[in-house]
């Protein structure tokens, strides 16, 4: 059984944590980053929680050549396609660079994977599919609403080019899987989410509040039509999310898969509100954070948040962390990049 797999975008935080459960469960990774989104601290991370460096190639998933000669080199089976861009704000002003990055990293892979003959991808879909669902929980049948920003529509078309690919080309496989809301960072403090300039992202801008680096985190609106008046999300965390891809490829792999497309959602099935998530940090941590409420934000939902019984059932996955912990691990990292003494 081929248990080498490329993590393309390997560098960056959802890949660089999945990079250390595949090596836990005995994968071995070779990792494609452009570092255009991260840097080769999280490659040192990996070693030091695992003992292993992975095989790191510095390339552009864009650059046809360049990945052919990673497939060239390599006869990995399996793929986990990461590398995209994924500021939702940025997309909706430079459309562009996002549907350059973000399709062509993925038609180049699928094409090399179909002419080197490659079987298994998974590809890092986002619940921005469904849009404002119109029913809650969603599931994997919930229609997906029109996408509201050019990342959102990257995201829809890329899974329609993967389930056409697939069906079009014997002996591939894929799976996608639909993050919800990915937080927190690896127990250990040693990889974590790095994100360049101001975080839009809940999770980053509180703990960068905390450690004085933003002055306050403005919650956005309290006068949603929910329990207490801001927006619900299901926050999940990150090593959770890591092991949902070992799972996914070890289903392939093994032959397992039901069809040759498939769709999961990765959440916890728990909706959590802003309020709810800022008290939760302030008590998990034992701080308080400076916080005000403000106008909502545009383009987003009041509500979503996952049905996960296909994953439950189907992967065998099961979110097991729960928040508070996962809120006290985003803490201990921003602390260990700040230099603060918890
Ligand atoms: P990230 O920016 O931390 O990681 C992406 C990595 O890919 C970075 O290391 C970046 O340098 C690299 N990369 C980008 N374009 C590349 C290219 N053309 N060639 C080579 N490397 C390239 O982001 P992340 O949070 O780890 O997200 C990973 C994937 O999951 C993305 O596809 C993202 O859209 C998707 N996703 C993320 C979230 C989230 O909230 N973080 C939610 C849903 C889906
Ligand atoms: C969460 C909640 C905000 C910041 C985004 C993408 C989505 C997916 C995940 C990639 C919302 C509120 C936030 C702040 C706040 N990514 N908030 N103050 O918008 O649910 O999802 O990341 O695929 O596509 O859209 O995540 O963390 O930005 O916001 O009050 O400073 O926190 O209004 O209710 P979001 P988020």
């Amino acid at each position: 059984m081929n248990r080498r797999v490329l993590v393309a975008g390997g560098a960056g935080y959802i890949g660089s944590h999945t990079t250390v459960e595949l090596i836990a469960a005995g994968y071995d990774v070779i990792v494609v980053d452009n570092f255009s989104n991260s840097d080769a601290s999280s490659l040192e991370g990996i070693q030091r929680i695992t003992g292993v460096m992975p095989t790191f190639i510095e390339a552009d998933c864009c650059d046809k050549e360049a990945m052919r000669r990673v497939f060239e080199a390599h006869d990995f089976d399996s793929v986990i396609h990461f590398a995209a861009f994924k500021a939702v704000g940025e997309s909706v002003a430079e459309p562009m660079k996002y549907y350059r990055n973000n399709l062509l990293s993925l038609l180049n892979i699928l094409e090399l994977m179909r002419e080197y003959g490659r079987r298994n991808v998974v590809f890092s879909s986002s619940a921005t599919v469904y849009g404002d669902a119109d029913v809650l929980p969603v599931t994997e049948m919930t229609p997906r609403k029109p996408a509201t920003s050019p990342y959102g529509n990257t995201k829809q078309m890329s899974e329609d080019i993967l389930r056409d690919m697939v069906h079009a080309t014997e002996g591939l496989q894929g799976i996608a899987l639909r993050y919800f809301n990915p937080i927190g960072a690896h127990p250990s403090a040693h990889i974590g989410e790095l994100p360049r300039g101001v975080p839009n992202n809940l999770v980053p801008y509180i703990t960068q509040t905390a450690a004085g680096v933003r002055e306050c985190l403005s919650i956005f609106g309290d006068d949603y039509p929910t329990p207490d008046g801001s927006c619900l999300r299901d926050y999940i965390d990150i090593v959770d999310l890591a092991r949902a891809h070992v799972l996914a490829i070890g289903r392939m792999v093994e032959g397992r898969s039901k069809a040759r497309y498939e769709v999961f959602n990765v959440g916890t099935g728990r909706p959590v509100s802003v309020f709810e998530l800022v008290k939760g940090f302030e008590q998990a941590n034992d701080l308080k954070l400076n916080y005000r409420v403000a106008a909502r934000r545009e383009g987003d939902v009041t509500a979503i948040w996952a049905d996960t019984t296909l994953a439950n059932e189907e992967l065998g996955w099961h979110a097991e962390r729960e928040l508070c912990d996962t809120l006290r691990a985003a803490w201990a990292w921003e602390c260990s990049v700040r230099g603060i003494d918890r």
